[in-house]
């Protein structure tokens, strides 16, 4: 098994919080181990609980279609969640569900090390970007410790609010050239503070 596989089978055993006593399958996540861009949606809704797989509903469909829209096979990104288990009726994940997670996340951005990391939603933006609000950063990339990160609404949001489907689609078109960004850049992890590249 890969490093990633290993650590995705130990996330998949995990009792460090309550979560474990009501989900159906662990969520770790899915995509290339060598991906340069993971996606880190929130937490698992009702059809990837059923699964074990991540975006695999109705927000994962227009996810797809992002990606597509990009000439992005999903098979060559990470897709993940902040949270790997799903929150009983969808509820927002709890300030300790999201500690108790947070290592698991360490562990899978450690070991794929991407070039750019994109949140999707506010929960994932949050769990990176501080004091800020999704409205006012999507679209924007940071860098962070060397690292690009991008922060996106949630697919799930342009289902709920049709206005949002266009700035979505919109946003996702930066990518490209935020890798390309990334793609140039010396990963210095000794970088102080987060840094707000003022072309995005
Ligand atoms: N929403 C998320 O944030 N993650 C999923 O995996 C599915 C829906």
């Amino acid at each position: 098994m890969t490093t990633l596989a290993n650590l995705n089978q130990e996330i998949s055993l995990c009792q460090d919080c309550e979560l474990a006593q009501t989900r159906t399958k662990v969520v770790p996540g899915e995509g290339a181990e060598n991906a340069e861009i993971v996606f880190i949606g929130e937490a698992p809704g009702f059809y990837e609980d059923q699964q074990g797989r991540p975006f695999v509903g109705a927000a994962g469909k227009f996810l797809d279609e992002l990606l597509a829209s990009i000439d992005l096979d999903r098979n060559k990104v990470y897709i993940c969640n902040v949270i790997k288990c799903r929150p009983p009726n969808n509820r927002d994940p709890l300030p300790q569900e999201i500690e108790s997670c947070r290592g698991w996340l360490d562990r899978q951005i450690e070991i794929i090390s991407p070039k750019v990391i994109v949140t999707l939603g506010r929960h994932s933006m949050a769990n990176f970007f501080d004091g800020t609000s999704i409205g006012k950063i999507h679209g924007t990339a940071q860098r962070i410790d060397g690292r690009l990160f991008f922060a996106m609404y949630h697919p799930a949001a342009a289902l709920h609010q049709q206005s949002l489907r266009k700035t979505i689609e919109a946003d996702i078109l930066k990518l490209p050239g935020i890798l390309a960004e990334a793609s140039d850049t010396v990963v210095d992890t000794t970088e102080p503070e987060p840094e707000q590249l003022s072309m995005f």
